[in-house]
C-alpha cells in the first residue's frame, strides 16, 4: 500500500498519529512503517469495545470427573489413552508466546532456570514428562509450539542449543502466533518506533488459526492426528498427552475436555469451568461475583470450585467445524512503551491496552467439554512471578514434593 492508500485507510478508522513522523523518516523506515500499517486488522479496535459490553448468560456451576472417579477406571483410561497415542492420533500443542512480564524477563519463559544445583529449564521440565509418555507409549507423538515474534528465534535457538532435549527433532514444529495492535486509553494505536507500530501478540486464543495459517494441517492430515493437546509453558508440573486423561475424554464422547483442580480459595485468580446458559463455559476469577465466588454446597466445598490449569484436549473435527472468528477479543489494560512528542516513554503504570483472545473461550464454541479433575500438588505448579504465590519458589517445592531433584 502506498502513502496516499495508507493516509485514507487510517482516516477512516482515526488512527491518523501513525503517520506523524512519515517526513522525517527515511526510504528504508518509510517503506517499514508502511507494510506495518497494512497488517494492522484495526476491526479488533472496534469488535474488543463491542464485545467487552456484551452480557453473559445465565452462569451455574458446573461437575467434573473427580480424582476419586478417575482412580477407579484408571487403568482403563490408560489402556484406551496409550492405544490412542500409539496410534498417532494425539498431538500437543505449547502455548509458549506470552510475554511473561510478572516473570520480569525478556527471555521466553520455557528457558527459565527452574533448577537450583543444577540447570533445569522449564521446557526440559515439560520435555521430560513428553518423553516418558512417548516412551510408554512406544511412538514420538508430534509436538507443536506456538512462539510470538518477540521470542520465537530466542526459542527456537535453546530447543536447537539443547538437542531438543532428547526428542526426534523432526517431531517438533515451530509456529509464531498473531500479532494485534497496542492502543492508548483512547483507541489510538501506539508507535513502538517513529516508523514502527506497537504489535504485540494476540493472546492464546490464536493457537489452532496459526497453526492452520503455518501450514500444519497437512501434518495432521497425514499422520491422522485427532486430538490436540493444549498446555501452557508456565506449569512446570504440567502433564502433556496424560494418558488417563485422553482415555477418559475418549470415553465420554465430549468434544473437548480440561484439566481441573479443586480451588484452593475463594480469592484464587484461576478460571472456573461453569455452565453458561447450560453450556460449558469457562467464567475468569474477575468476571465471578463476591456471592458466587464465597458460595459454597450442602456439603461445605465452594459451588464454583473447578479452577482450570491450562491443559485442554480438543477434538481436531469439532475445531474444523466452529468459526474461531467469532472468539471475543478482551481489553488487558498494560504499560505499554511508546513515542510520545517524538521520544521514548516507559510508563509506571497501565497507559493503554492490548487486544487478546483467550484459549478459555473456545470451550463455549466446543459445546461438550469433560472437566477432569487432578490432583494439585501432583499437576500444578504455575510459575508466574518471581516470588510469593504461583512463584519461582512455590513451584520449586512442589517440584521438589514430586520428586524432582533441582
Ligand atoms: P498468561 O496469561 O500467564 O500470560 O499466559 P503471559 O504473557 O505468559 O504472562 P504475563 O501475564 O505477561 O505475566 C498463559 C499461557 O498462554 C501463553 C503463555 O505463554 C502461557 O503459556 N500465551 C499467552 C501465548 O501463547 N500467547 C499470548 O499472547 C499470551
Amino acid at each position: 500500500m502506498d502513502y496516499e492508500a495508507t493516509k485514507k485507510l487510517l482516516a477512516e478508522h482515526g488512527q491518523e498519529q501513525l503517520l506523524q513522523y512519515y517526513d522525517e523518516l527515511d526510504e528504508g523506515q518509510k517503506k517499514t512503517l508502511l507494510s506495518e500499517i497494512e497488517r494492522i486488522d484495526f476491526s479488533v479496535i472496534e469488535r474488543a469495545s463491542s464485545d467487552a459490553g456484551r452480557a453473559r448468560g445465565v452462569i451455574t456451576p458446573a461437575d467434573a470427573v473427580t480424582a476419586e472417579d478417575i482412580d477407579k477406571n484408571r487403568a482403563e483410561y490408560e489402556k484406551l489413552g496409550i492405544d490412542c497415542i500409539k496410534a498417532g492420533k494425539v498431538a500437543a500443542v505449547l502455548l509458549a508466546g506470552g510475554q511473561g512480564t510478572r516473570l520480569g524477563s525478556d527471555a521466553p519463559k520455557g528457558t527459565f532456570n527452574i533448577g537450583i544445583d543444577r540447570k533445569l529449564s522449564i521446557f526440559g521440565c515439560q520435555m521430560n514428562t513428553i518423553k516418558e509418555v512417548a516412551a510408554k507409549a512406544g511412538y514420538a507423538f508430534h509436538l507443536f509450539v506456538m512462539t510470538s515474534r518477540l521470542n520465537d528465534d530466542a526459542t527456537k535457538k535453546f530447543f536447537a542449543e539443547n538437542d531438543y532435549f532428547g526428542y526426534p527433532a523432526d517431531r517438533i514444529h515451530f509456529f509464531i502466533q498473531g500479532v494485534s495492535p497496542a492502543c492508548s486509553h483512547d483507541k489510538k494505536v501506539f508507535l513502538e518506533e517513529k516508523y514502527r507500530p506497537v504489535l504485540t501478540p494476540n493472546g492464546n486464543g490464536g493457537w489452532y488459526s496459526s497453526l492452520v495459517e503455518a501450514g500444519y494441517k497437512d501434518i495432521l492430515k497425514r499422520d491422522g492426528v485427532e486430538w490436540l493437546n493444549v498446555y501452557s509453558v508456565d506449569n512446570v508440573l504440567q502433564k502433556i498427552c496424560d494418558p488417563v486423561f485422553v482415555g477418559a475424554t475418549l470415553k465420554s464422547g465430549c468434544a473437548c475436555s480440561g484439566k481441573v483442580v479443586k480451588k484452593a480459595a475463594p480469592e484464587e485468580k484461576v478460571g472456573v469451568l461453569c455452565k453458561e446458559d447450560g453450556a460449558p463455559t469457562i467464567v475468569e476469577y474477575y468476571e465471578l461475583s463476591d456471592e458466587m465466588r464465597n458460595a459454597r454446597d450442602a456439603g461445605g466445598e465452594l459451588t464454583y470450585r473447578w479452577g482450570v490449569i491450562l491443559n485442554y484436549l480438543f477434538s481436531v473435527k469439532k475445531l474444523d467445524s466452529i468459526d474461531l472468528r467469532d472468539l471475543p477479543y478482551h481489553l488487558a489494560d498494560k504499560k505499554v512503551p511508546h513515542i510520545e512528542n517524538g521520544v521514548k516513554v516507559e510508563p509506571q503504570s497501565p497507559n493503554g491496552y492490548k487486544y487478546e483472545t483467550l484459549v478459555v473461550d473456545m470451550i463455549k464454541l466446543m459445546g461438550s467439554c469433560l472437566a477432569v479433575e487432578v490432583v494439585r500438588e501432583r499437576e500444578f505448579a504455575p510459575v508466574k512471578n518471581r516470588t510469593g504465590v504461583d512463584s519461582v519458589d512455590s513451584a520449586r517445592e512442589l517440584l521438589k514434593l514430586n520428586g524432582v531433584e533441582l
